[in-house]
């Protein structure tokens, strides 16, 4: 693929301030596109700002919250006003609370619909009242290997993003017309992230009686390729989609997991 295949896209990434958000932003500035990068949290959006300004890719960060409508509507609005665009929209926040079924508490349960499945509708839907007026643009969801089978201890975070695939392939419907694809990228574990790294290892780890090292050891024993996800592994198939190279692609979900899911 020729260098710069985004130059110039106004491209929104949702839960930029850290993680695989951060990283998209990173891989998205390299191929030339605009970011304007959002996240509730204020002190790593700026930090991220920051990085992308020295890049000289930085449109403009914002602090959104993305399952309050109004701030979503009111950003997309400036963001249009000021650039005459939206190009990407990367729906990239998700928040994961872990318990068993019969523990799971109802409103934590609710949170992680909101954010995960509720959040990534309202972004799509302001930033495709953009696109159609261009007849154009690519909505992308970040979803998950546990958006195609159901994951232990997880039924929240299973269902969120099980249901963000049948939102993925309902607009892919709507807007085909327009010209606007809708995909979305399930990756596999991505250990190197904080998620894992601050959280889930010592949470499994206690759990199952093992140590961090032996929990790292079984998830990649899982994967027939051998390895971790990584973030280079989801902006490789996040910068395609979002080109025109895949222009014939829409309603897709497309497993970035070294083969896991056939285990
Ligand atoms: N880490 C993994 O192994 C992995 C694997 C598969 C899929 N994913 C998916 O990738 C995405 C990013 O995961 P991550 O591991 O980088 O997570 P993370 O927790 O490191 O980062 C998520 C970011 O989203 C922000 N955020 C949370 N709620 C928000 C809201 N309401 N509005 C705006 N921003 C909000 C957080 O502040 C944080 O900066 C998620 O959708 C996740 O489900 C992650």
């Amino acid at each position: 693929m020729e260098k710069h295949i985004l130059k110039d896209r106004i491209t929104i990434i949702t839960g930029a301030g850290r993680g695989l958000g951060e990283a998209l932003c990173y891989g998205f500035a390299e191929e030339g596109a605009i970011i304007f990068p959002w996240d509730i949290d204020s002190e790593n959006l700026q930090r991220v700002a920051e990085q992308l300004e020295k890049k000289n890719a930085l449109g403009k960060k914002g602090v959104v919250d993305i399952t309050d409508e109004k701030q979503v509507e009111s950003e997309i609005g400036l963001i249009e006003s000021e650039f005459k665009r939206v190009d990407v929209m990367i729906a990239n926040a998700g928040i994961l609370y872990s318990y068993e079924i019969t523990d799971f508490p109802a409103h934590q349960w609710r949170r992680i619909i909101d954010v995960n499945l509720t959040g990534y509708f309202i972004c799509a839907k302001y930033a495709a009242k953009v696109m159609k007026k261009q007849k154009k643009g690519v909505i992308l969801q970040i979803n998950s290997k546990s958006g195609k089978k159901g994951s232990y201890w997880n039924s929240g975070y299973a269902a969120s993003k099980f249901g963000g695939i049948g939102l993925t392939q309902s607009m892919a419907l709507d807007l085909a017309p327009f010209g606007i694809r809708v995909n979305a990228i399930c990756p596999g574990n991505i250990l190197e992230s904080p998620l894992w790294q601050t959280s889930l290892f010592q949470q499994y780890a206690r759990k199952w009686g093992m140590s961090v090292e032996e929990v790292k050891r079984k998830y990649i024993e899982q994967v027939p390729l051998g390895r971790s996800c990584t973030y280079r592994d989801v902006i490789n198939v996040a910068v395609f989609l979002a080109s025109d190279y895949a222009d014939y692609m829409t309603g897709q979900a497309v497993n970035v997991t070294g083969g896991q899911e056939m285990r």
